[in-house]
């Protein structure tokens, strides 16, 4: 019967080898400074005073780079009509416009979105008028509970403005995006389709 080997332990490090690594680590470039580019290229801030423009209004707020736009808005800056669904992208709960576009604000990271123009469902009303779409969602009954009704109404004056909302088929699919847990979908066409008729 053949005997199987038992493999020698490593050996230990000595005192002298630790102390090299340490001295070697230590000898390595400095890393850079935290600044990073943002999707346009531009280098942005942080952590620091992050400057926010925001339905027409600057803030500047003290941001560390991981909060996402979602809770600068509602934690940092005060306007919680912006909602948070599932925090990961999947309900559309939290979209706002950015730049015209809409973004999901909980997939974005707040300083990534300095010096751009954000726009909440509070910048949306002139001061007793409610946009067209608002006033669409009261026309067409297009909620329940409401929760997820900021997003719909940001995620519908995109789709209108880009000219989505030929008929319900094209609605439906590129409002896709936004979930409603109350299923309030053919109310949501509806409104969506008001709008766009007002706003064509
Ligand atoms: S909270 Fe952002 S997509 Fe759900
Ligand atoms: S109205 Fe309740 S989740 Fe849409």
């Amino acid at each position: 019967m053949s005997s199987t080997a038992i493999p020698s332990p490593e050996p230990e490090p000595t005192r002298r080898a630790v102390i090299k690594a340490g001295a070697a680590i230590a000898a390595l470039p400095a890393a850079p400074s935290r600044t990073c580019p943002d999707q346009a290229g531009k280098p942005v801030k942080g952590p620091g005073r992050v400057p926010l423009t925001v339905n027409g209004v600057t803030y500047e707020r003290l941001l560390e780079p991981r909060v996402s736009l979602l809770d600068a808005l509602r934690e940092s800056i005060g306007l919680t009509g912006t909602k948070k669904g599932c925090d990961r992208g999947e309900c559309g709960a939290c979209t706002v416009l950015v730049d015209g576009r809409r973004i999901k604000s909980c997939l974005t990271l707040a300083i990534m979105q300095q010096d751009r123009d954000i726009t909440t469902v509070e910048g949306l009303a002139r001061g007793e008028e409610l946009h067209p779409v608002q006033r669409a969602f009261i026309d067409q009954d297009g909620l329940q509970c409401g929760f997820c009704t900021p997003g719909q109404i940001m995620s519908a004056v995109a789709c209108t403005a880009e000219g989505h909302a030929g008929d319900d088929a094209e609605v439906r699919e590129w409002m896709s995006g936004n979930l409603c847990r109350c299923s309030c979908y053919p109310n949501i066409v509806a409104a969506v389709r008001q709008a766009a008729g007002e706003l064509s």
